[in-house]
């Protein structure tokens, strides 16, 4: 064969070999940067077969894990944290989540359903195509979103005392975050309040255990009932922190430290997580509290021991908001120190990369036995199995016909009329007469949802003023009255002077959003200018009847006396009529004190 031939032929092979290189070269350049996975698993993998019991799906998907799979599932990042959209398949992540106001820039049922399939899309396309959990705080309704239903908060859920009423408001929530795509509710807060200068009381269902115990429960077996993966939190001991002890420099009582013994812990604070678990709730969250010197997010005694030995616990438990990494110390040593003592899920929520670092370095050098991997993953595939994320999951036009429905608003102004407590009305003016002549109202809450609907409403401190859809107190009021009735309001109560007395003055006043540590006050009370509205319409009123919309008592025992009625309405949400369906007798108070009320 000439040699002008075998050069051909060197030259052609040269070429094919180039053609290789470029080809498996752009393969690899595609995988990397979009995560897609070209060895992806057999559509007859037995974990992909829901014929076959959750243990037997757990176990062959576990057995096909690398290392670094089984790290990724352990972390728990916030969505706008993700740097590249295929780092969600390349580094196998289990689980995003959204934070008070953490959704989508359209910030609709459409835009967030769009955006978690997105990330689901991109988790599906991993070599295991192992599904996101998706976490919201829906605390109070799906109350990220705009045009959710907005429930009462859990402390006027407590003042209802009704399990059932619980138990439906947490399956209308599961409904309405179903037609977001998002499956894991970082809801009920099971603590038990002693505190109410703790700005989280609202968010709690009262100081009493059993009344905790029982609305807890309910509210998971609500959830579970639609398989949204439910979280008691924040485990445990949080409603008895002491005032001035926070770790964070802006809070005063917040992930602060709990001095009561063990013995109170476990009488106290203990049974509404261990009834949670009982309703086999998906998921426990570590409080950011300390006790006896030790953060509870490194406390082996509390988090292993006791929770998943004496309680039995199969599912898994999920740090804190930054709660590891703010361990004091070497960020490594922490998330060792925290994995070991039983934290299966760490709620990064941001730097994943290092976590994966971390983790892989951990396991390699028998810093974290992969005993303790394994058991770490498997119950996080447990719940994501159990919670059908692995299974065909359909969102039908009549799902999507449910959020913020008539129907759920129905239930909303319900959960208002029962969580009303009525606090004081020595003269039985109470209820007020629709055909009332004349009605002043007053007060910055009277015509405000921001108010109404308080924290953890779009926003994570929630937001002053009238941005939701809803039913203002006002409104509820002016919708109520007869025709012959006249209702005038004005914010301030600086009615023209000269105006003849009036037949009722209702002045509606109270606290301004905030969540968490925000809302730790060293005296719970009314403003100075508050108390000037009341005196103005008490002035030109024939009774007056002051109603707080507020997430704790207020302490308004040097005034009350002063006052006809007073009423709570707690944080009622978006659904205000229900406070004129009491007010003018379609319904009776019901409500009770769910902790005390000094007056
Ligand atoms: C917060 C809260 C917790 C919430 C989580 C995610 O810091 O402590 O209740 O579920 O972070 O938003």
């Amino acid at each position: 064969m000439g040699s002008s031939h075998k050069k051909f032929s060197f030259k052609r092979k040269q070429v094919v070999l180039l053609l290789l290189f470029l080809i498996v070269g752009s393969l690899v350049f595609v995988e990397f940067f979009t995560g897609i996975r070209w060895q992806k698993e057999s559509e007859d993998a037995l974990y992909k077969d829901a014929t076959r019991s959750t243990q037997e799906r757990v176990d062959d998907l576990l057995s096909r894990m690398t290392t670094d799979e089984k790290i990724g599932q352990m972390a728990l990042v916030e969505q706008n944290s993700i740097l590249l959209r295929s780092d969600i398949a390349r580094f196998g992540l289990g689980a995003l989540l959204s934070g008070g106001g953490g959704g989508p820039d359209e910030n609709t049922q459409e835009g967030w359903l769009t955006m978690v399939n997105d990330f689901q899309e991109r988790a599906k396309s991993s070599r295991l195509g192992i599904p996101l959990l998706y976490g919201v705080d829906a605390v109070h309704g799906h109350s990220n979103v705009f045009g959710a239903t907005i429930f009462p908060h859990q402390i006027g859920l407590g003042a209802s005392a009704d399990a059932d009423l619980v138990r439906r408001i947490a399956v209308i929530t599961a409904e309405e975050m179903i037609t977001t795509g998002t499956n894991w509710n970082f809801s009920p807060t099971a603590d038990v309040v002693q505190d109410i200068r703790w700005g989280r009381t609202y968010e709690t269902f009262g100081a009493d255990t059993k009344l905790v115990e029982d609305l807890t429960t309910a509210y998971v077996e609500g959830l579970h009932s639609l398989s949204i993966v439910g979280t008691a939190k924040h485990y445990l001991g949080s409603g008895a922190m002491e005032w001035g002890t926070s770790t964070n420099p802006g809070y005063q009582i917040d992930q602060g430290v709990i001095t009561i013994d063990e013995a109170v812990l476990r009488s106290t604070h203990l049974p509404p997580f261990a009834r949670a678990i009982d309703a086999g709730v998906g998921s426990i969250m570590v409080s950011h509290a300390s006790w006896n010197d030790v953060e509870l997010t490194t406390s082996h005694m509390w988090l292993t021991d006791i929770l998943k030995g004496e309680l039995s616990f199969q599912g898994f438990v999920v740090s804190d908001w930054y709660s590891v990494f703010d361990i004091p110390g070497d960020k490594y040593d922490a998330l060792v120190t925290a994995v070991n003592a039983g934290v299966d899920m760490v709620m990064l929520p941001y730097e994943y990369r290092l976590f994966a670092t971390h983790m892989r370095r951990a396991v390699d050098e028998g810093d974290i036995s992969m005993d303790r991997l394994n058991d770490a993953v498997q119950r996080i595939l447990r719940i994501k199995f159990e919670a059908g994320l692995f299974d065909n999951q359909t969102i039908s036009d009549a799902d999507i016909r449910t959020f913020g429905s008539i129907e759920h608003k129905e239930v909303a102004r319900e959960a208002v009329r029962k969580s009303l407590v009525l606090l004081k009305d020595a003269q039985q003016i109470l209820p007020i007469s629709k055909e009332t002549p004349r009605i002043l109202v007053a007060g910055d809450s009277a015509d405000n949802l921001g108010r109404q609907a308080g924290g953890w409403t779009i926003e994570w401190q929630g937001i002053d003023g009238n941005w939701i859809p809803g039913t203002t107190i006002l409104q509820g009021i002016e919708d109520a009255v007869s025709s012959e009735t006249n209702v005038e309001y004005r914010q301030a109560g600086d009615f023209p002077l000269g105006t003849e007395l009036a037949d009722v003055g209702i002045v509606i006043v109270g606290e301004t959003p905030y969540a968490e540590g925000v809302g730790d006050n060293e005296h719970p009370e009314l403003s100075a200018e508050d108390l000037e509205v009341i005196d103005r319409v008490r002035a030109i009123s024939k009774t007056i009847i002051v109603i707080l919309v507020s997430g704790r008592p207020l302490d308004v025992s040097p005034y009350v006396n002063d006052w006809d009625a007073l009423v709570t309405v707690w944080l009622p949400g978006s659904e205000g009529g229900g406070v004129a369906d009491v007010l003018f007798g379609d319904y009776p108070f019901t409500g009770k004190l769910p902790l005390e009320w000094p007056l």
